[in-house]
C-alpha cells in the first residue's frame, strides 16, 4: 500500500520526532494532542530541531518550511484518522489508554489503514484484539531521539498480515530508518534487554554501590555507551521507565525485572527526567 498520510497520536517527544521525520520525508502527516498548546509545544520542537539539521546543512532552510508545512495539527484523534493510511500511536506507555484509544481508531479510520504502536513493551497482539482489524495492527518502535537513532523495531503481532509488515518495513526504509522485525513478546527485544539494565543501575545507586556520576561514567568510559543509564533514563522519561519495567514484571512473571523501589519513589515524586526537569541529572535552564 502506497503511505501518502500519516496521522501521528501524541505530539510528545516520540510524536513529535515521529512527524518529523515523516515531514521531513515528503510525507502529509497529521499530528496529534489532547489541547493546542500541546501540538503547538510539539511543532516548537520539530522546528528547533530541524534548524540543528540546517545548521548542520543536512536541510535547507526551504526544506525545512516546506516540511513544517506538510504537518496539520489536530486535537481530536477521530478526526485527524479519516484518510490516512496509517495511524501511529504515540501516547503515554499505559495499557489502558491505548487499548481505548485503539477501538476508537478502529472506528474512525478507512478499512484498509494501517493502526501501529510505537509502544515500548505493551503487546501488540493485546492491543490488536481491542480492534476489528488485527491483521492490521503493528509495532512500529521508533528510538528517542528519533531524527537521529537508525532503528525501527517492527513488532508483528499474532494476527499481524504479511501485507501490513512489508508497508510498514517499506515506510522505515523510506524514513531513512532500517527496520528489524521482531515478535510480540513483553518489551521485545530492545527494552527486554535495555530496561532491566537501567534498573540495575538505579539498584546500584540506592545500594550506595556508587553515585550518580560515577555510575554513568563508568559505562561511558568503560563500555563505550554514547551515555550513561541514568541520563539515558532521564532522556526516557522515568514514568516510561518505570511503566516499561511493569509490563515486563507481570507479563514474564520473574521477580527479576521488579522495578527498583527508587525509580517508584523518583517518579512518585514528579520527577521524571528532562522532561519535568529534574531527574537523577538536573535540567534547570
Ligand atoms: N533532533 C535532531 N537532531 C538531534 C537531536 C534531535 N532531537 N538530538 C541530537 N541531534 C543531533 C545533533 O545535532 C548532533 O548532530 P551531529 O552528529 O551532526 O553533530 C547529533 O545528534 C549528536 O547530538 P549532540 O552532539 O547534541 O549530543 P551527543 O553527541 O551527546 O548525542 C545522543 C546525543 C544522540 C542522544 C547520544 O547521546 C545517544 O545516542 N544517546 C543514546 C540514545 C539512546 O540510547 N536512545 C535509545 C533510548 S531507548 C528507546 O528509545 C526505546 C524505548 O522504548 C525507551
Ligand atoms: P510523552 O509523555 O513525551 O508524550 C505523550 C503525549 O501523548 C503527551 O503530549 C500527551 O499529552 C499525549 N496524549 C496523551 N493521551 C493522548 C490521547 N488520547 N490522544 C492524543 N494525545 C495524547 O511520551 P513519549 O516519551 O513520547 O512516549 C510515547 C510512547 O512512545 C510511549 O508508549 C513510550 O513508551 C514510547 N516510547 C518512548 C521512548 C522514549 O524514549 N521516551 C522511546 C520509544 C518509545
Amino acid at each position: 500500500m502506497q503511505i501518502e498520510t500519516v496521522a501521528v497520536i501524541g505530539g510528545g517527544q516520540m510524536g513529535n520526532g515521529i512527524a518529523h521525520v515523516c515531514a521531513q520525508s515528503g510525507l502529509n502527516v497529521r499530528m496529534v494532542d489532547l489541547t493546542s498548546d500541546a501540538v503547538e509545544r510539539g511543532l516548537e520542537t520539530i522546528s528547533r530541531n530541524m534548524d540543528r539539521q540546517v545548521k548542520k546543512g543536512r536541510m535547507t532552510a526551504e526544506e525545512k518550511e516546506a516540511a513544517l508545512a506538510r504537518i496539520q495539527t489536530f486535537t481530536d484523534p477521530t478526526e485527524a484518522a479519516p484518510g490516512a493510511q496509517l495511524i501511529v500511536e504515540a501516547i503515554p506507555e499505559r495499557p489502558e489508554l491505548k487499548y481505548e484509544l485503539f477501538a476508537s481508531l478502529d472506528e474512525a479510520a478507512d478499512p484498509d489503514t494501517i493502526l501501529a504502536s510505537n509502544t515500548s513493551s505493551i503487546s501488540i497482539t493485546e492491543i490488536a484484539s481491542r480492534t476489528q482489524r488485527p491483521g492490521k495492527v503493528i509495532g512500529m518502535h521508533f528510538m528517542n531521539p528519533v531524527p537521529v537513532m537508525q532503528l525501527v523495531e517492527v513488532i508483528r503481532g499474532l494476527a499481524t498480515d504479511d501485507a501490513t509488515t512489508e508497508t510498514v518495513m517499506e515506510l522505515a526504509r523510506a524514513l531513512g530508518k532500517t527496520p528489524v522485525e521482531v515478535n510480540d513478546f513483553p518489551g521485545f527485544v530492545s527494552n527486554r534487554i535495555l530496561l532491566p539494565m537501567i534498573n540495575e543501575a538505579v539498584f546500584a545507586l540506592m545500594e550506595g554501590v556508587a553515585e550518580v556520576e560515577a555510575i554513568d561514567t563508568v559505562m561511558k568510559l568503560g563500555m563505550n555507551h554514547p551515555m550513561g543509564p541514568l541520563a539515558l533514563a532521564d532522556l526516557i522519561g522515568l514514568d516510561t521507565c518505570l511503566s516499561i519495567l511493569e509490563v515486563l514484571h507481570r507479563d514474564l512473571g520473574d521477580d527479576r525485572y521488579r522495578p527498583c523501589p527508587l525509580l517508584r519513589k523518583y517518579v512518585a515524586a514528579g520527577w521524571l527526567g528532562r522532561k519535568s526537569g529534574r531527574g537523577f541529572y538536573s535540567y534547570d535552564g
